[in-house]
């Protein structure tokens, strides 16, 4: 909860006031990572993220998620290649904080 008055980005925030953060949309923010809707592992500000929030709010689960996720693109990229979004893809807003797919469409070919 605000305990005095803020602007941010042009808003005025009320003191008082409960901000529901959205994670997500701050990793599509354009003034941080250029061409965000694009699979980029060498960007720039690459672990600026704030998948997994940060500071003392910072998800406990963030190791074994990132182990579980390393885990499953290496078993993934033995099978496939050239994975890439196809435009039916729509990233959404989900109840609570999470910004996903609800239908996951991709195009990829067969690892030879
Ligand atoms: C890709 C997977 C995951 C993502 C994106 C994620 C993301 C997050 C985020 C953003 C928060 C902070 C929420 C807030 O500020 O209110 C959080 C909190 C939390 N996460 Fe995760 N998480 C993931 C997986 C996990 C796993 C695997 C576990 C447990 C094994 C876990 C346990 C927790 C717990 C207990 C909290 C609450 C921490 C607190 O309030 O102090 N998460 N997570």
């Amino acid at each position: 909860m605000t305990t005095q008055e803020e602007e941010f980005q042009g808003v005025k925030v009320p003191p008082g006031s409960i901000l529901h953060l959205r994670y997500g949309a701050a990793n599509m923010d354009e003034e941080v990572f250029e061409c965000p809707h694009q699979i980029d592992l060498d960007r720039k500000a690459l672990t600026r993220h704030l998948t997994f929030s940060q500071g003392h709010r910072t998800c406990p689960g963030n190791g074994i998620s990132r182990l579980e996720q390393v885990i499953t693109w290496n078993l993934i990229f033995d099978r496939v290649k050239n994975i890439s979004f196809t435009p039916e893809t729509k990233f959404e807003h989900q109840p609570g904080i999470m910004l996903g797919a609800l239908e996951l469409i991709l195009n990829f070919s067969k690892e030879d």
